[in-house]
């Protein structure tokens, strides 16, 4: 491997990853994840984030960096915008063979470089502001942009190449497809990085939207050429499409989001099914995009997407031992942790004898903001004017989705 010039003096030295694992333990990646790692060298070097020993990265990283004929000990600043794993794995290898490296991240940084990695000596603390002169021009001055993912978080950003690095901020699941860079991403690559960027902001940062949208607007001061975060492509061409996809995103949680409907539907034996049919007669008969997806065959993970971004959630499953039948519980506690509210929310679902989904259900929908249609349930197998009414009431939620705006603008690159 080699290292890719970003700027003069300004490389990316990271791995793509392809592994059967999960994300944090949870997620999957079929199409891998990018840890991005950057070096910049003035009369003294600067790694900014590392990589997880996971899938060869580790070893692809030290590559890259022979590549720019550096060593380990010419490494003289660590810089870890942010600690989870994920970029601080490679740490207890630093330790050993670049020993004279000083670690740099923020006050609460400092103590999880404690508590993962025993770590508490050579390690500058740095606050909003705070610049580190690496010479030859090359200067980092410090931003603390807190929950973004974790508290700890900063962004660093360099002042003679205008790069600014993000940590998982602006950040996307899915390996590089030939290039690192925004303006070499041809057309036909552009969905796959949709499709991944909004997937990793729906699992890993929806939650943190608010801080988000704060650590944008601390990041405005400056005059930024290339953003270049932790996982996914470097912005080079146009770093406005990625914060305008993060605005976008991080509003979802406020705005209802695109006129689009998502679908979470399970059934054990097909009773559910049979209604979820009228439903989706009803919105096509209104013609507004629906999303499908069936638990627990599907994984949640790409559920969460479509759920997060469509102003439409409906919820269909049967009732289980006097619940909610089990995997769409767990997909339910996804949406509250992930904190996917103001919807136009339905649901539906069969019952044998007293139910208790629907139960669940409305105690599960506690504090989301949804605004909620009247449920739809029914005795086994439903009858015909129940599914008349199903159908009835899809068209009704369909149509007040098609008249929310799309909110998809200003993201060509
Ligand atoms: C394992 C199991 C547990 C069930 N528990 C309940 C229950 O506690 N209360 C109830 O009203 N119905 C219960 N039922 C009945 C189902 O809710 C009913 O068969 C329903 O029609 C299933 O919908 P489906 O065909 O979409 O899977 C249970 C069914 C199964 C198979
Ligand atoms: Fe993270
Ligand atoms: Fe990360």
């Amino acid at each position: 491997m080699k290292a890719i010039t970003i700027a003069k003096d300004v490389y990316w030295v990271g791995a793509n990853v392809h592994t059967e694992d999960l994300f944090e333990g949870i997620w999957p990646i079929p199409h891998g994840v990018a840890l991005n790692s950057y070096v910049v060298k003035g009369r003294e070097n600067a790694i900014v984030e590392l990589v997880r020993e996971w899938g060869g990265a580790s070893h692809v990283l030290i590559e890259n960096l022979n590549s720019l004929k550096i060593s380990p000990e010419d490494i003289n600043y660590v810089i870890l915008n942010h600690l989870e794993p994920d970029h601080t794995g490679l740490i207890y290898l630093s330790k050993s063979i670049a020993p004279q490296a000083k670690f740099v991240t923020t006050e609460k940084g400092a103590r999880l470089l404690e508590g993962f990695y025993g770590i508490t000596e050579n390690v500058i603390e740095v606050k909003t502001g705070d610049e580190i002169n690496l010479g030859n021009g090359k200067k980092f001055i410090f931003t603390e942009i807190p929950n973004v993912h974790w508290p700890e978080t900063m962004a660093t950003y360099e002042i003679d190449s205008k790069v600014l690095f993000t940590g998982d901020a602006f950040g996307a699941f899915g390996v590089h497809q030939g290039s690192i860079f925004d303006d070499e991403t041809p057309e036909i690559h552009k969905q796959y990085w949709e499709e991944e960027t909004l997937r990793y902001y729906s699992n890993i940062i929806s939650m943190f939207s608010s801080s988000v949208l704060k650590g944008i607007d601390e990041l405005k001061r400056f005059d930024t050429r290339v953003i270049a975060p932790s996982h996914g492509l470097v912005w080079r061409g146009n770093p406005q499409a990625i914060i305008n996809k993060y605005v976008r995103y991080s509003n979802y949680n406020r705005d209802l989001g695109e006129p689009e409907i998502c679908i979470a539907w399970g059934s054990m034996y097909g009773n559910t099914e049979v209604m979820l049919n009228a439903i989706l007669k009803g919105i096509a008969s209104v013609g507004v995009p629906v999303h499908v997806h069936r638990v627990p065959n599907e994984d949640p993970s790409f559920i969460l997407s479509d759920a997060y971004k469509s102003a439409g959630l409906i919820i269909g499953c049967p009732t289980y031992e006097y619940s909610m039948f089990p995997p769409m519980k767990y997909f339910m506690e996804l949406l509250k942790k992930k904190s996917i509210k103001y919807k136009k929310v339905l649901y539906f679902g069969s019952y044998g004898w007293s139910g208790g989904a629907q139960k669940d259900f409305e105690k599960l929908s506690e504090n989301m903001n949804w605004d909620i249609s009247e449920s739809i349930t029914f005795k086994g197998h439903p009858t015909p004017e129940e599914c008349e009414k199903g159908e009835t009431v899809a068209i009704k939620l369909a149509d007040e989705v098609k008249k929310i705006p799309s909110k998809i603008k200003n993201e060509e690159y």
